[in-house]
């Protein structure tokens, strides 16, 4: 039987229509996916306001969190603290820089600490209702830059250590089961899960996460997103609930290596109340920030090695077609390639990884 299609002189039409409204729809900012820098644009030209930012990102959190289950509470003071940060530009009127984060929502892990109308929970109903001493040290510096607290991500609850094994990645009592938005069916990681669903799925423009083993980097590989984790002691980790403060570290979740830099620049520095790993991190924080560091052409000159073996054993044979094309953006923006790196008794060491 023949399969019926359009005839060319409907067809043709319609393609053109679709080539206009991409055309048109270019030339103008639009809200998902877009940069800090693009917002910090939008915001300069009067085409966006933060208060339009939280509104539209509290949309998409009533039409996607029921799906994702990535945030356990929305700041009931997000739109206020977006009309304070529109109603500092209009006064400001330029004359100051007011930062990259300024009037920027920013998604915090649910054990990052908030002293306002928000609970820290680890996920947890056992912490509800329970009331921090104060700001964690990273959402005191992410509120004097101007950020707006967009609310508190979901997560593997208590880090997974509520079980190693018998709880998947992702889940916990308060939001259910996080939902990878790429892949329903595939594991979310975590235990940052939340954080990085919520970027990945356009619900808020940055998070942060934590990390203590791969908590930041795997669920930011696996939901697509930029996780960048810092060295420990570069961020503060007073007010965070703990794993181990030999490895623990705060670190942003973005959809892009300049929004996650961004957020980082805002959130390190010497803490007392983290003295010695902060006092210890503190002297290699470049004058400046890191910003000045991001180059569209850092990958020239750079050597990257693959290492199959065992990590592509596990996956579907149906992704190594996209593993391939990501080497060829790679090896195009200059890398040198190593493939199929072997390291010696790597099953020793892959043998204990586990994440938390
Ligand atoms: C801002 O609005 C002006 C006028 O409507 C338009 O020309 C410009 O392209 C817009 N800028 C962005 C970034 O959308
Ligand atoms: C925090 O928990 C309390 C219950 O003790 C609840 O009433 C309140 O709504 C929660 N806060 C938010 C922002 O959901
Ligand atoms: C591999 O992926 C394909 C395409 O998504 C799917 O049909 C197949 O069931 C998967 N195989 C396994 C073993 O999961
Ligand atoms: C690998 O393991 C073998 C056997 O335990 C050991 O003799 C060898 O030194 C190890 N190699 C490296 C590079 O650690």
């Amino acid at each position: 039987m023949a399969v019926n299609l359009p005839s060319s002189s409907l067809l043709l039409p319609l393609i053109s229509l679709f080539l206009i409204f991409i055309t048109i729809t270019g030339q103008h900012f639009t809200i998902p996916e877009s940069t800090i820098e693009e917002i910090q644009q939008a915001f300069a030209e009067n085409n966006l306001t933060s208060t339009q930012l939280v509104d539209f990102y509290i949309n998409q959190i009533k039409t996607l969190n029921p799906l994702l289950h990535s945030i356990i509470e929305v700041n009931p003071d997000a739109r206020d603290q977006a009309k304070n940060a529109d109603e500092e530009k209009r006064e400001n009127q330029g004359r100051r820089n007011l930062g990259d984060l300024h009037g920027i929502p920013v998604l915090l892990k649910d054990t990052i600490g908030t002293r306002d109308k928000l609970n820290t929970s680890a996920g947890s109903y056992a912490l509800v209702g329970s009331v921090v001493a104060r700001d964690a040290n990273v959402v005191e510096k992410l509120r004097k830059a101007g950020a707006v607290i967009m609310g508190k991500a979901s997560l593997s609850e208590w880090y997974k250590f509520r079980s190693l094994s018998r709880v998947p990645n992702g889940w916990c009592a308060r939001a259910g089961q996080g939902v990878n938005p790429y892949l329903a069916t595939g594991d979310p990681c975590g235990s940052s899960s939340g954080s990085a669903i919520s970027v990945a799925a356009n619900m808020v423009a940055v998070s942060l996460g934590s990390e203590t083993h791969s908590s930041i980097i795997c669920p930011s590989d696996h939901n697509s997103v930029v996780g960048l984790k810092p060295t420990v002691g570069l961020t503060s980790r007073a007010g965070v609930i703990p794993v181990a403060p030999s490895l623990d570290t705060i670190g942003p979740v973005a959809r892009t290596v300049s929004d996650a830099v961004r957020v980082l620049d805002v959130i390190v520095g010497f803490d007392p109340r983290d003295y010695e790993a902060t006092q210890r991190a503190a002297k290699f924080i470049p004058a400046g920030g890191y910003k000045q560091f991001l180059n569209p052409n850092g990958l020239k000159g750079k050597r990257l090695g693959i290492v199959r073996n065992p990590f592509l054993k596990s996956l579907n044979e149906s992704i190594f077609p996209i593993f391939e094309h990501h080497l060829n953006t790679l090896r195009e923006r200059g890398a040198a390639v190593v493939d199929n790196l072997e390291i010696a008794n790597i099953s020793t060491i892959s043998g204990h990884l586990l994440i938390s």
